[in-house]
């Protein structure tokens, strides 16, 4: 799959800081499903499990890994009695 071909489908939330963070729920890289993703809260990160890309939790900003861009993200307060990702 080309960059060019990625269809995002759906979102799922992080909390971070008393945030929910909502991230597209594939890497836009070749599509690794970030809702299974490595969630570093010390860092702010979270690691694509398919190729390694790193992503700002709170910006979306691609930090490491193949080229690939940046993630859409988006916040709201977080939410109350959910079990937090
Ligand atoms: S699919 Fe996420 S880094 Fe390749």
């Amino acid at each position: 799959m080309a960059p060019d071909d990625y269809q995002e489908t759906g979102r799922f939330a992080v909390t971070l800081d008393g945030q929910d963070y909502q991230l597209p729920r594939h890497c836009p890289h070749r599509g690794g499903r970030l809702d299974y993703g490595d969630v570093n809260r010390a860092r702010g990160t979270i690691t694509c499990p398919l190729h390694r890309s790193v992503f700002c939790l709170k910006t979306g900003r691609h930090l490491n890994g193949p080229e690939c861009g940046d993630l859409t993200v988006s916040r709201a307060p977080a939410s109350a009695g959910r079990d937090p990702r």
